[in-house]
């Protein structure tokens, strides 16, 4: 029995910490619900750290609904969300409800997630209004990378923390069950989770947040293109694979790999016939 969404405000009326990882397959999804994690967001991320392209923008719906499937089909309790590629979700909100669903429907996944705050709040309403649970996610919008012009911190002045305030509670006010707040200030992100009454989701956005959302590969130490300044590497397990393949590497070539104990038998008596 997966875990519901209505849990997650009263979660954070008692104070209670909310963490959320991504995962893109069956393996790690696997992994991670049986840790006990209740949420799991196969973002759009998906693109940079596992399909190798330079942003989010390329991901398509197809891509990422092949990899919700995996993470759904590996997991008992999370909650799935399953994040809308770059203009799955601009050119109408007929279009829109249509991928929303896709995710619902083929996807499996219990929810999805959306960037944007006062823009997309009408499309944010229109999706809650059919069933559908949605998490909005503002400040670093990566799929806005060529308007915002790089990686930076947002909601630095007035003006742009102010737009950010009025995002939130424009998600709010739509419908949506949590938003996430991205490479924002610290101050801004506390005020920002003490102004609204569902719960903020951090992504470097400081303690303050009511959760966390860290890409699971960079916790990992897996991704080593870049570290992103809000992440910590709890493992490195990128060493622990260059170092396992090595050596596994050596033994085929030093003939110690396999051993009799990966071999398999068969009747002596047989293979004497095939002599
Ligand atoms: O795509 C993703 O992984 C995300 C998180 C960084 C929030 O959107």
């Amino acid at each position: 029995m997966r875990i519901s969404i209505s849990q997650l405000k009263s979660m954070k009326q008692r104070g209670e910490k909310i963490t959320i990882l991504t995962a893109y397959d069956y393996i790690t999804a696997k992994i991670i619900d049986e840790a006990g994690i209740p949420l799991i967001l196969v973002g759009d991320s998906l693109g940079m750290v596992v399909l190798g392209y330079e942003s989010t923008i390329p991901v398509t719906i197809e891509e990422m609904l092949h990899h919700t499937k995996a993470v759904v089909r590996g997991t008992k309790q999370a909650i799935i969300i399953g994040d809308m590629p770059f203009m799955t979700y601009h050119t109408s909100i007929s279009d829109a409800l249509r991928n929303a669903a896709r995710f619902i429907q083929e996807g499996g996944a219990q929810s999805v997630k959306l960037e944007g705050g006062v823009t997309v709040a009408e499309t944010v309403r229109s999706i809650v209004s059919c069933g559908i649970p949605v998490m909005g996610h503002i400040g670093l919008t990566p799929q806005s990378i060529h308007q915002l012009g790089g990686y930076k911190v947002q909601g630095k002045t007035e003006e742009t923390a102010t737009r950010m305030l009025e995002d939130a509670h424009a998600l709010e006010q739509a419908g949506a069950f949590a938003v996430v707040l991205e490479t924002v200030p610290t101050p801004l992100a506390t005020l920002i989770t003490q102004s609204i009454s569902i719960p903020t989701i951090g992504i470097g956005a400081g303690i303050g947040c009511d959760g966390q959302v860290q890409v699971i590969s960079d916790i990992l130490g897996l991704f080593t293109d870049f570290v992103p300044k809000h992440a910590k590497q709890y493992a490195k397990l990128a060493d622990t694979i260059r170092a396992t393949v090595t050596e596994y590497d050596k033994e085929v070539k030093n003939g110690s790999f396999p051993t009799e104990e990966q071999g398999f038998s068969m009747d002596e008596s047989i293979l004497d016939k095939l002599k």
